[in-house]
């Protein structure tokens, strides 16, 4: 055995698979043109690897697909939101839940009901929904994630801590009573999903109390970040993902939840609050915007393969296969000299395109035409995090120019193999090889909202 190193595998395996179509190279030019160099406006059938996003992207498993069979679609008090809520309680704590079809079903009511017009909601680096519906409620999103977050490649084991000086200053600048409270994401998707250490927010529990500021926890990946905490903080190598996950969310006060990341399934989400007063102001919102507290917008077999799929998340074993197979391709993508995101995060891999194509000014959107030619390749489809899912300040109109100009290639959970990853890595480097010869983009059209989602664009030269 080399160097005594034993490897991970899966702790599954496979009963069902789902057939790709290969493409040749000619139909993917003429696909991505036609999708205006936009990832997003690809039709699926046209992609070989996916690798958009780990959200709703999820394989279930036997026992959740059992779990579909088993919904009650009551309208009102469905069995399955009692399963969904005994497993928040159970797993995370939480006193009260309200299901919502999605994360940002979740945002949108915590933004309703917590945030006055001319509020500051501090946060550790911006989520694109979140921040836009802080927004869209008359908040004003400040960044105080540690300035290391912005460097992708200082090595800091917690990349995703909220800097407790910055946060200070946003306190005694604005006051107290104008911070409703602050968002804390773990892991940090757009800093490459890095996360939170265990100390920090502790420390940020004794700030905020000191001030009488609450903490609303974005769990979308806190198994991811639990993993970490696990693996790199001094004094939790012992300690379950699971009993670290129920200590992350006992230093706040409630949180937003997209079960289509961590909880394995392909839709759901919910708010979860400890407060019963404003527990009790966003049960009477959802019912506008999602549907009846207790099914918020999911079916109740949704609700059902969501209770079974968080019980599933925060198993030890699956954690190490998951992280184990992203940090996998991350290895590869190193060998091969492909500028990275270190250290590799929890849901993929993010190539630093400013580095992969320093001829490209972030204005012809070196991030977006990186993942156009990875489609081109070989098939593999990809998503810019940069300039163009940063979008435009609301108050002066002008782009944001994120330091972090970042492809990001998310691996859904259980769904690819390693000879996936072989073949995902082996493409990357083809497209580094002929890196100088990639040209720039010019954006053609541009959608009010969220642009990245729908934007179109075309080659320069
Ligand atoms: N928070 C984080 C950290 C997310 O990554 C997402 C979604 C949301 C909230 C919103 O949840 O999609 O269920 O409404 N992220 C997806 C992604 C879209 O591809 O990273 P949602």
């Amino acid at each position: 055995m080399a160097n005594g190193k034993r490897s991970w595998a899966e702790p599954f395996k496979i009963k069902m698979v789902e057939l790709l179509k290969m493409t040749t190279p000619a139909q993917r030019a003429k696909a991505i043109k036609e999708a205006g160099y936009n990832t997003f406006l690809l039709k699926s059938e046209d992609v070989y690897i996916d690798l958009l996003t780990d959200s709703g992207t999820s394989a279930m498993s036997d026992v959740q697909w059992a779990g579909l069979m088993m919904g009650d679609e009551a309208y009102a008090g469905s069995k399955n939101f009692y399963h969904l809520e005994d497993a928040v309680k159970k797993y995370y704590g939480y006193k009260y839940l309200i299901p919502t079809h999605q994360g940002r079903g979740a945002e949108n009511i915590l933004s309703q009901v917590m945030i006055k017009k001319g509020d500051i909601v501090p946060g550790n680096m911006y989520f694109t929904t979140t921040r836009l519906h802080q927004e869209l409620a008359g908040g004003t999103f400040v960044d105080v994630i540690i300035d290391e977050a912005h460097d992708s490649q200082n090595m800091h084991p917690f990349k995703g801590n909220i800097d407790l000086d910055k946060l200070e200053k946003v306190i005694k600048k604005h006051g107290a009573a104008k911070i409703p409270y602050i968002c804390v994401a773990v892991t940090v998707n757009l800093a490459g999903g890095q996360p939170v250490s265990m100390g920090n927010l502790k420390e940020l529990r004794a700030l905020t109390n000191k001030h009488g500021i609450k903490i609303m926890l974005d769990m979308t990946r806190i198994a991811e970040n639990a993993y970490f905490i696990q693996q790199r903080e001094k004094g939790y190598a012992r300690r379950s993902v699971a009993s670290l996950v129920k200590e992350i969310c006992s230093y706040t006060d409630g949180a937003t939840f997209s079960g289509k990341k961590d909880a394995l399934v392909n839709i759901g989400g919910f708010l979860a609050l400890n407060d019963k007063q404003k527990y009790e102001e966003a049960s009477n919102l959802v019912v506008v915007y999602e549907g009846l507290h207790t099914y918020g917008g999911l079916a109740g077999r949704d609700m059902e393969a969501m209770a079974i799929g968080i019980g599933e998340s925060v198993g030890d074993e699956h954690m190490k296969a998951r992280i184990g197979q992203v940090i996998y391709l991350g290895e590869e993508m190193l060998k091969r000299n492909i500028p990275i995101v270190q250290p590799i995060g929890g849901h993929g891999i993010f190539i630093d395109a400013k580095q992969f194509l320093p001829h490209l000014k972030q204005i012809q959107f070196p991030a977006q035409t990186l993942a156009a030619e990875l489609y081109e390749d070989a098939g593999i489809r990809t998503m810019e995090r940069g300039i163009v899912s940063a979008g435009r300040n609301a108050k002066t109109g002008d782009h944001y120019y994120p330091k972090l100009e970042l492809v990001r290639l998310t691996i859904p959970r259980r769904v690819y193999t390693q000879a996936h990853m072989d073949v995902i890595a082996e493409s990357v480097e083809r497209v580094y090889e002929r890196r100088n010869k990639i040209k720039g983009l010019d954006m053609i059209f541009e959608p009010q909202y969220l642009r990245f989602f729908q934007a179109k664009f075309k080659k320069l030269g």
